[in-house]
């Protein structure tokens, strides 16, 4: 079983419904399970032992939440083993600005994860489109970490 992990912070609960969202994708892929992990409940193991990674963050002064960078920080030490691992990232704001995203994505770029799909900027309440949008996101996730699992390793 492909194991897909959903790190995300959230104080209000938006961001928590999105990562439920891009659970919901990963699970309906056969083969796929979903791991939903709040970042100060969840350890740079799960990042290793993982198959793919969707981060979320709340829009916080135009950067992501101090938990998640704090939680890449801490993972530094780990970027050899973590790379190559699929990864897509989502954010929730109260405005459309795309810097938390951006910011989470530069961090995939750093850790050189692959990033599999555009990330998701939802805007103020989350919608019905922002959950859908999610759904898709985590079903191409869990898509490619079936299809890079499948190839064998040399
Ligand atoms: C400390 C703080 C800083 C924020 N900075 C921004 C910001 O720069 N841009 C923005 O669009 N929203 C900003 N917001 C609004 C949150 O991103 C927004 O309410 C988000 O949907 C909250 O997500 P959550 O429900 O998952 O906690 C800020 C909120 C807080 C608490």
């Amino acid at each position: 079983m492909i194991e897909v992990l959903v790190l995300y912070y959230s104080r209000t609960g938006r961001t928590k419904a999105l990562a439920d969202a891009v659970a919901e994708g990963v699970e309906s892929i056969e083969g796929d399970s979903a791991r939903v992990k709040r970042v100060d409940y969840a350890t740079v193991n799960d990042f290793i032992s993982c198959d793919a990674v969707a981060f979320g963050s709340p829009n916080y002064f135009s950067y992501m939440a101090g938990l998640i960078k704090d939680f890449f920080d801490k993972a530094l030490s780990v970027r050899e083993r973590v790379a190559g691992k699929p990864s897509v990232a989502f954010t929730s704001g109260g405005g459309p600005s795309n810097s938390a995203l951006l910011s989470l994505e530069r961090m995939i770029s750093s850790f050189r994860l692959e990033k599999v799909a555009d990330g998701i900027v939802s805007q103020g309440e989350i919608s019905e489109e922002n959950l859908k949008a999610c759904k898709k996101l985590g079903e191409a996730l869990a898509k490619r970490a079936l299809e890079r699992a499948e190839v064998p390793k040399d």
